[in-house]
């Protein structure tokens, strides 16, 4: 069994966990062998003596959990020192979002590890480990949209759900995926009125149903410009799986929406889909262009990591399981997560890109 390794995450404000004390109980119980970062956890609300209890090896700093361990299970992509850190003998297990990162790409191939993205984990057409992460991010961006909209915070001081004699927020998706699905759901509950699009016809279906203030369309481009006229909250939420996302929103369509509406874009990890987004994160989540409030925060669940590494740390643990086992090979799902191996780019969606 190759030996599994947690460290303490570094992007700012990131308190999410890749695998949770009961995890690892799990994996230990699995001959396993468990090294967690001190303090990894401690955003999570799981502390150092909770992970020594369900039989980990808890090390002091990230150099000698490196050292440590083979396989790396992490929740974001690798950054700073911790690319220093890396070997070509090592497994990476997390989010990579490489098509949207060519340098990152670049510095996996030449080290010559394994690198599996937790997003392109492909099992009957369904994205698994994309999936726990998508249904937080799409509620946590109509919150955060709700709260972004306030007059206070630079919004245009619109109450979603309106109120007796008001009108209703409108709030607009695209993409009736997983966020998008429970960014819709998220909103339908708040009492706005909602127009989502997509290209898949049965999910414009399905969302129809969640109740009659959902208008579900195809995204045809002069339909999302006309709508984007009167809309208060935006949120992106298309995926074409490992490939940048394509651009639905252009700057002037931008421009043309109210003073002071906002747009979050989650797809901002694959490159986002409004021309206008550019990466930001907890530390200054927003800014404003074309008179519009923009919020392109790249991890969004690491708002409420509580929550979020519980599902993820679900998620992936049949995976890790597998991976520690050696078993890729067997696991068509890993398979299909390979995103760079041996100095190679495995990924179809990633080769044409350097
Ligand atoms: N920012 C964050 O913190 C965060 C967290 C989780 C997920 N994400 C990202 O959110 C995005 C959505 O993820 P998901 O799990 O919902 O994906 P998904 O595959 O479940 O849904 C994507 C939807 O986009 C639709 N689509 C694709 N191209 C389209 C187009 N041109 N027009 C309209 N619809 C189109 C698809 O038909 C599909 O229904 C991804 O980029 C994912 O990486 C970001």
């Amino acid at each position: 069994m190759l030996k599994i390794g947690v460290p303490k995450e570094i992007k700012p404000m990131e308190g999410r966990v890749s695998l949770v004390p009961s995890a690892v109980a799990e994996i230990v119980h699995n001959q396993g062998t468990e090294y967690v970062e001190t303090g990894a956890g401690e955003l999570s609300g799981f502390d150092d003596q909770q992970y020594q209890d369900s039989g980990a090896t808890i090390v002091d700093n990230a150099d000698a959990l490196f050292t440590a361990a083979e396989l790396l299970v992490k929740v974001k992509e690798p950054i700073a020192d911790d690319l220093k850190r890396l070997r070509s003998d090592h497994v990476l297990f997390c989010y990579l979002h490489l098509a949207a990162n060519i340098s990152l790409l670049e510095k996996l191939k030449k080290l010559g590890l394994l690198a599996i993205a937790f997003e392109t984990v492909e099992s009957r057409g369904k994205l698994p480990l994309l999936a726990p992460m998508s249904e937080v991010a799409g509620r946590v961006a109509v919150q955060s949209g709700a709260h972004f909209l306030h007059e206070s915070m630079g919004g245009r001081g619109v109450l979603l759900g309106g109120a007796t004699a008001t009108e209703r927020g409108q709030v607009t998706v695209l993409g009736a995926g997983t966020a998008g699905t429970f960014a819709i759901k998220e909103a339908a509950a708040m009492g706005a009125n909602i127009t989502v699009f997509d290209l898949n016809a049965d999910a414009l279906t399905r969302v129809r149903e969640f109740g009659p203030n959902i208008t579900a369309l195809y995204p045809s481009k002069n339909v999302i410009e006309r709508v984007l006229k009167i809309t208060d909250l935006l949120i992106g939420a298309v995926l074409i799986p490992g490939e940048a996302a394509p651009k639905l929103v252009t700057r002037e369509m931008v421009k043309n929406m109210p003073e002071g509406s906002v747009i979050v874009d989650i797809a901002i990890d694959q490159g986002g889909c409004v021309e206008t987004i550019r990466p930001t994160d907890y530390r200054q989540p927003t800014y404003v262009e074309e008179g519009v409030v923009h919020m392109g925060v790249t991890n969004l669940p690491g708002a409420v990591p509580r929550t979020s590494s519980e599902a993820l740390s679900a998620a992936i643990l049949p995976y890790v399981l597998q991976l520690a086992r050696g078993a890729v090979d067997e696991s068509p799902a890993l398979k299909a997560g390979i995103n760079v191996a041996n100095g190679k780019i495995v990924h179809p969606a990633l080769i044409s890109l350097v």
